[in-house]
């Protein structure tokens, strides 16, 4: 009906993959984004000669050959590999839990001896069915681990006790009894040399991009443009909250530059007490070697509860939230013009390689 083939609400990672694919089928397509910037959260600002990650840490890791070579194929990624430290009452220990970590927190030296503690302190726990996420870890890794890397950066993440938080929260807790402090299982891990604005440039490249644009100020003129819709925004509001609103945890990031070459000597620092406000500190130039020698950029990364107009970050799935998702999903689905894909259309937490993977099957499906 219009000039276009389709609509793209959204230049974040979603919205570039499936335009990028639909523009090299020939098709005709137009991306609005509400931001000045392109990217989505995966937007880098640069900062004293620093690629920073403005929207949180970013890591590249995947086992999906596919969208592996897919992404290699706009950006060249270099081999950073996630070995984030812990923070806890002045030590500093190695995640994810291996056996250094094991080694510092008592003293071990091997696997068994390792083990032998854990199980130990499981039983002790005694937990049969975990009503809460502290028996749910208790349960799964027992009491020293829990009270040094998970409760106080649990409830400085969620705002409320370990005991009043639902114990699916934590589905597993995963122990290494190697000495590896590489985070990710993945086969491929990676960040864009250059950031991820090289990646979201290279995907958009020759694409109609309209910046600073907000679909529903201009939506008649903009849905008369293009014969279908793909919309990577918030679910409830495109249905004008007609169910309610659905819930999010937000952060607040404290960025900082610092006259000095290396301020912590890792990318990824968590902080583990429940006395320290902040969750994480990111040093951004570990990340990809980028920037002086004399400076350096931090981010300290606070959990806060979501307000109207906050950036909606991490989806609260719980009962009443996916109840209330079901509802607009069941619009969703029924709107034969337009798509929805993407962490706040299907308002469901996603690594990038997922979103990548699903936006690659969705222009495989429309074509
Ligand atoms: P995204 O939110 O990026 O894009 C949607 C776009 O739509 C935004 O640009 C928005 O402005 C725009 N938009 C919304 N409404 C609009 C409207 N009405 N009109 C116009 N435009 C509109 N993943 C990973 O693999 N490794 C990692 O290390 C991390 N780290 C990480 C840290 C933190 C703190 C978070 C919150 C998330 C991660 N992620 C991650 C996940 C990663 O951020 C996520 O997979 C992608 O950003 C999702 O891309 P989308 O395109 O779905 O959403």
């Amino acid at each position: 009906k219009g000039p276009y083939d389709y609509l793209i609400v959204g230049a974040g990672l979603f919205g570039a993959v499936f335009a990028c694919r639909m523009k090299a089928a020939g098709k005709k397509v137009l991306v609005v984004e509400r931001r000045d910037t392109r990217g989505g959260n995966l937007y880098c600002d640069r900062i004293a000669g620093i690629n920073v990650h403005s929207y949180g840490a970013h890591i590249f890791h995947t086992s999906d050959k596919e969208v592996w070579d897919f992404v290699n194929r706009f950006a060249e990624f270099n081999r950073y590999t996630n070995s984030p430290l812990a923070y806890y009452r002045g030590k500093l220990y190695n995640l994810p839990f291996n056996m250094n970590t094991f080694y510092s927190l008592w003293g071990v030296t091997t696997p068994q001896q390792a083990c032998v503690r854990i199980e130990e302190q499981r039983r002790a726990a005694a937990v049969a069915e975990p009503r809460n996420l502290e028996e749910q870890a208790l349960s799964l890794v027992g009491r020293d681990i829990y009270e040094a890397f998970i409760k106080g950066y649990t409830e400085k993440q969620w705002g409320r006790p370990c005991t009043e938080l639902p114990a699916f929260i934590i589905k597993r807790l995963p122990l290494r009894f190697t000495f590896d402090n590489n985070y990710f299982n993945d086969r491929y891990q990676g960040i864009p040399i250059g950031g991820y604005n090289v990646l979201i440039d290279g995907l958009l490249d020759g694409i109609e991009v309209r910046l600073g644009m907000d679909f529903f100020e201009h939506r008649s003129r903009l849905e008369a443009l293009a014969d279908k819709i793909l919309y990577t925004g918030s679910v409830d509001r495109y249905f004008d909250y007609c169910f309610g609103r659905l819930e999010y945890r937000t952060l607040r990031f404290e960025t900082e530059v610092l006259e000095c070459g290396n301020y912590q000597g890792n990318a990824v620092v968590n902080y583990t007490d429940a006395a320290i406000p902040y969750t994480r500190i990111i040093e951004h130039r570990h990340f990809d070697g980028s920037g002086p020698e004399s400076r350096t950029v931090i981010t300290r990364e606070y959990p806060s509860e979501y307000r109207d107009g906050d950036e909606p970050y991490y989806p609260i799935n719980d009962v009443r939230n996916e109840a209330m998702y079901e509802k607009y999903k069941m619009l969703a689905d029924a709107d034969s013009n337009t798509l929805f894909g993407g962490r706040l259309a299907e308002y469901k937490y996603y690594d990038m390689h997922q979103i990548v993977r699903k936006a690659l099957d969705l222009s495989k499906r429309e074509l």
